[in-house]
């Protein structure tokens, strides 16, 4: 596909691979949004991108999956749709099973897993309408491959795997 005017909304654009993305794809006559919880750290991302007035910032939580809807709403609002859902927020660990509480594995699962899916299915019915749309998201070699220290890391990314990939 070409980028070329395309409106793509990217969560975990805060950082690393999001905000590289971000960066990245700015040259290539887009409009962008930047999402995630750190509103400091997407107007820096901001910055970083070329073509100011082609990039919104829209902070949002996605362990609040309550509010991912509205998010939704607000999105579409900012440039009047989107065409590209890059789900590529989340989070890591680095710790044995036998050490890690379960609310870490809960959290991790929230985050990467049902907040990730619940911005889909609050996009999917918009792609649908529009009879367009293209949902991209990070996984990682994890979520093929269990390695040590990863378990819940893991289990998430599998878990999107199942999920979106076909
Ligand atoms: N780096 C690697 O080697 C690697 C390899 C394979 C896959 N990945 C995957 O690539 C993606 C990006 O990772 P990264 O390496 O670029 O890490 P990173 O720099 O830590 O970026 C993670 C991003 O997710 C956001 N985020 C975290 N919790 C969130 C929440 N509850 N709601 C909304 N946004 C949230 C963070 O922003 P805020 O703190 O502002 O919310 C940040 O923008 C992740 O899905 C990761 O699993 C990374």
């Amino acid at each position: 596909m070409t980028f070329d005017q395309k409106v793509i909304w990217i969560t975990g654009a805060s950082s690393g691979i999001g905000k590289s993305l971000a960066i990245e794809l700015s040259k290539k006559n887009t409009k962008i949004i930047l999402s995630s919880r750190n509103e400091a750290k997407l107007n820096e991302a901001k910055k970083k991108c070329d073509h100011q007035k082609n990039i919104k910032i829209l902070p949002l939580d996605l362990e609040d999956y309550a509010s991912l809807k509205a998010k939704t709403e607000e999105a579409i609002k900012l440039f009047g749709k989107i065409d590209v859902l890059f789900n590529n927020g989340g989070i890591s660990q680095r710790s044995l099973v036998k050490d890690t509480n379960i609310s870490v594995d809960k959290r991790i699962l929230d985050i990467n897993y049902l907040g990730t899916i619940a911005l889909t299915k609050a996009v999917l019915p918009y792609f649908i309408q529009q009879k367009s749309g293209v949902f991209v998201v990070t996984t990682s070699i994890v979520g093929k491959i269990g390695t040590p220290l990863r378990s819940s890391y893991a289990a998430s990314k599998h878990a999107l795997h199942g999920f979106l990939i076909v």
